[in-house]
């Protein structure tokens, strides 16, 4: 490793923010970090540490330019786009109730998280239930509240729909909408584990294997069931839009083959999310408008060729839309200087969360960008790892950074980009209590998940 234990130029020189890693309110006014006008500092003060902030107003624009940018790349091909915030990435009732209001629908992937939705006061046709192994308390719900779709992900599921439909009194009269997830065989994406459209994994039914086709065509011999399309989800976090446009030229195939076979034109394509952010200055994010206009061309093309007409499209963002719109705010505490096997020091710096709010640097390597908030610092920087209070020598939030040599005791360090699938993935690992997340927008911030307490902790302990 060849980091210098000093640099030259001051470090708040050398990490001016990144706006397209940092949310869009965020500034640095001398020195300190400030998100919708306010300090980080008093925001800390005030809700304590580690807390999320989200910048509502980039939320809502990020929303609405997926919206926008769909619609107006496909609005001349006559179809509409139906834009569902994947609530995996991170749900609350205002988040979705946010979401609602900028024209999305909200995915869904557990009972659970169609009860956020439902308490948001979503109408039940504007949700997606996902899942590749829903209970049967989880389809009932579902066809209960009128879910607008069932994404069905295996050939069992079908028969269980069609128990539950019946069981609810639904039939022919009254089919329940669903869809088939397929994987189409397009590996792309971060890492191995968030990659949904290979072959070799647990979602989704397969084109190449012909069960896709299958699975369609079974849906059709249901009359309890109104199929209204096919779903492919190829991954997170993908930089690269020709992985899309080859996943739509698939499915495109898939819904004429489907058509030819059985007379059955699907009305519509759902092609999931997985639109890459940037967390890092040297990332990309993916470029929204030119995505939705190059999968308007692809898809136009695809169809002509076809000899078919061009299907109502969905996708599912939920990373692009949330997660460069919050930020972690952590205490500094124990800061420690480490001489390395390789002779130089690096600085642990702990910090009062870790693992338990943002898993993703030990499950999938992620990489994030942080800086002091709550002032300048020292000019000369120092190689850190920024490390949480968990017990586990991997519960590393960012491996290799220069802080302010300076950084002590009492000061803040701000993460940025964890609105996706930090929160949503946090543990009470230690028995740490979760942190709460804090909307932020206009110089007011307003709680919009109370922080855990130790009594949440003991609620479901039985003694
Ligand atoms: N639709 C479906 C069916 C999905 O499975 C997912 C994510 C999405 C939409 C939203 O994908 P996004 O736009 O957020 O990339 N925990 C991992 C990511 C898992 C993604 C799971 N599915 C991570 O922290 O990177």
């Amino acid at each position: 490793m060849t980091f210098p234990v000093t640099a030259d130029a001051p470090v708040s020189e050398r990490e001016a923010l990144s706006a397209h890693v940092w949310p869009a309110t965020a500034r640095l006014v001398d020195g300190e970090l400030h998100v919708a006008g306010l300090p980080v500092s008093e925001l800390a003060g005030e809700h304590g540490t580690p807390t999320f902030f989200l910048d509502e107003q980039d939320f809502r624009e990020r929303a609405k330019r997926f919206v926008s940018a769909f619609r107006q790349a496909f609005s001349p091909l006559g179809v509409e786009v139906d834009v569902y915030y994947a609530g995996k990435s991170f749900l609350s009732v205002a988040v979705a109730r946010w979401a609602h209001e900028e024209g999305l629908r909200i995915d869904t992937a557990s009972g659970g998280e169609l009860a956020v939705a439902e308490r948001a006061g979503i109408a039940g046709e504007d949700i997606g239930l996902h899942g590749n192994n829903k209970s049967d308390a989880e389809i009932r719900r579902a066809i209960s509240g009128r879910v607008g779709r069932i994404v069905i992900d295996s050939l069992d599921e079908i028969e269980q729909i069609v128990a539950c439909a019946t069981s609810l009194g639904r039939g022919a009269q009254d089919p329940v909408p669903v869809m088939v997830r397929v994987t189409t065989g397009i590996h792309a994406g971060g890492h191995d584990f968030i990659a949904t459209a290979r072959e070799d994994q647990k979602f989704g039914l397969s084109l190449a294997g012909g069960t896709a086709l299958e699975a369609l065509s079974r849906v059709l011999d249901h009359p309890e069931l109104h199929l209204l399309g096919a779903h492919a989800h190829i991954g997170s976090q993908i930089q690269d839009a020709t992985a899309f446009e080859l996943n739509a030229r698939k499915m495109l195939t898939l819904r004429a083959d489907l058509h030819a076979q059985r007379d059955y034109l699907m009305p519509e394509l759902d092609l999931g999310g997985g639109y890459g952010i940037a967390y890092t200055p040297s990332e990309t994010p993916i470029d929204v408008p030119d995505l939705a206009q190059r999968l308007a061309d692809t898809i136009a093309g695809v169809a002509k060729e076809l000899n078919t007409s061009v299907p109502r499209l969905s996708i599912e963002p939920g990373r692009s839309v949330v997660g460069p719109a919050m930020i972690t705010v952590y205490r500094v505490g124990v800061v420690k200087p480490v001489v390395t096997e390789e002779g130089f020091t690096r600085l642990y710096v702990s910090v009062d969360g870790g693992m338990s709010d943002n898993i993703r640097p030990a499950l999938y390597g992620a990489q994030y960008t942080a800086r002091l908030a709550n002032r300048a610092g020292d000019s000369a920087g120092a190689l850190a790892r920024v490390v949480g209070k968990h017990c586990e020598s991997g519960d590393i939030i960012l491996d290799e950074v220069i802080m302010p040599a300076d950084i002590r005791r009492g000061d803040l360090i701000a993460v940025a980009a964890t609105g996706a699938y930090n929160r949503s993935m946090a543990s009470n690992y230690n028995n740490l209590l979760r942190p709460p997340v804090v909307a932020v927008r206009d110089g007011v911030a307003r709680v919009i998940v109370r922080r855990e307490t130790e009594d949440d902790l003991l609620a479901t302990d039985c003694g």
